[in-house]
């Protein structure tokens, strides 16, 4: 077996390509060296700021990396491929014969995401990208070498275009990768709400909560509470799954909540706010350090004040990496020390600025 040729007869790939938030590649980079690291392969990133993306080269097999990394304990990670090199300087009047010849070498998929840096730059770029995507993906079927649409397959290929003549092509285990294009869920902004954070609330539960278990474990007429609820953006969230709920905030709510009879307003600090009896929720969206954001979850977790708790992280400018680390480092060795079970996780959502959202779900 040649020595470029991975165990199941593929080439062997040494790029993992991952998709982020402008600005956040530094982030992204450490991440990805961590997990790497934790499985003993090495590797090193490529990246430029405000690019969306960051490029992982590693010295072994990046299919492998992609495969035992879970892709759901990334944080800055919003999708990823494991890829070949980039193609550069593609003919603008043949692209499709460069590509088609390397990308028979990948592992077979039935489905082709058309993606682009999600960035100004970027997006100008998705219209050739899914012109592109979908010539090829044609192609490779009518050659045998995708399969048809509808078919199971394990992996999905991705095309990334930078621009007309610069792309990288490449495949993500369908199981442990994001199904939706760029790892971006778009949600319609509900008139309704009182404020765009709303959309942060809902992506949480989108990605933290599956679908099947929304009415089990949002519905039924359960508490919460919602630390640093004005005007009501998260509480509208809340109201909307038919949740009776106490917002605390100095600043006003949105007068159509408190008509909806299910919110009491607390004028009081969310860092001394106790609930009279344990709620099933707590939120929060408190604008402070994430320190003492902390240290207040911790609070609730430790008292028993809440079953479940969605929180946002915000980010300081430096070591923001870091302060993250910092923070779930904290949570895990506390209720570890207590003796509690619990499940954390968090995720840079696509609503998400300089910011991040943790899950605590305790049993
Ligand atoms: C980002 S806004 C929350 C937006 C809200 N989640 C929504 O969807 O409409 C942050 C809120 O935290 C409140 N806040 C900041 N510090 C607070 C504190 N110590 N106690 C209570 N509220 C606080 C602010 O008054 C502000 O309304």
């Amino acid at each position: 077996m040649s020595s470029d040729i991975g165990k199941e007869g593929h080439k062997l790939l040494k790029y993992i390509l991952l998709q982020c938030r402008g600005g956040f590649e530094a982030e992204c980079a450490a991440e990805i060296a961590e997990h790497c690291s934790a499985i003993e392969i090495a590797g090193f990133p490529r990246f430029e700021v405000n690019s969306g993306y960051v490029l992982y080269e590693v010295f072994g097999d990046a299919l492998e990396c992609i495969q035992r990394i879970p892709f759901r304990s990334l944080i800055f990670v919003r999708q990823w491929f494991a890829c070949l090199p980039v193609f550069d300087d593609l003919p603008s009047h043949d692209r499709l014969s460069v590509l088609l010849g390397p990308v028979a070498d990948l592992p077979v998929s039935a489905e082709l995401l058309a993606e682009v840096p999600d960035t100004t730059d970027g997006r100008e770029v998705l219209p050739f990208a899914g012109k592109l995507a979908s010539a090829m993906a044609q192609t490779l079927r009518q050659q045998g070498v995708m399969l048809p649409r509808k078919a199971r397959a394990d992996w999905r290929m991705h095309l990334f275009a930078l621009s007309g003549k610069k792309l990288f092509v490449g495949v993500s285990p369908k199981r442990n990768s994001s199904n939706l294009e760029m790892g971006i869920r778009r949600l319609k902004f509900p008139g309704a709400a009182p404020s765009r954070s709303t959309l942060k609330l809902e992506e949480a539960w989108h990605w933290f909560i599956p679908q099947a278990e929304w009415s089990e474990r949002l519905g039924g007429g359960k508490t919460a509470v919602d630390l640093g609820a004005a005007p009501g953006g998260w509480t509208w969230q809340l109201v909307k799954q038919g949740m009776f709920v106490t917002s605390v905030d100095n600043g006003p709510m949105a007068e159509s909540l408190m008509d909806t009879g299910q919110v009491t307003h607390e004028k009081a600090d969310a860092f001394h706010f106790q609930p009279a009896k344990p709620v099933d929720w707590m939120v929060c969206d408190v604008a402070d350090k994430p320190a003492r954001v902390t240290s207040r979850m911790l609070d609730w977790a430790l008292n028993g004040w809440c079953h479940e708790m969605i929180f946002n992280l915000k980010l300081p400018m430096k070591k923001r990496y870091q302060e993250v680390r910092q923070s779930l480092a904290l949570i895990e060795q506390e209720l570890q020390e207590a003796g509690i079970s619990y499940r954390l996780s968090a995720r840079h959502l696509y609503h998400d600025r300089e910011e991040i959202t943790c899950h605590l779900v305790l049993r």
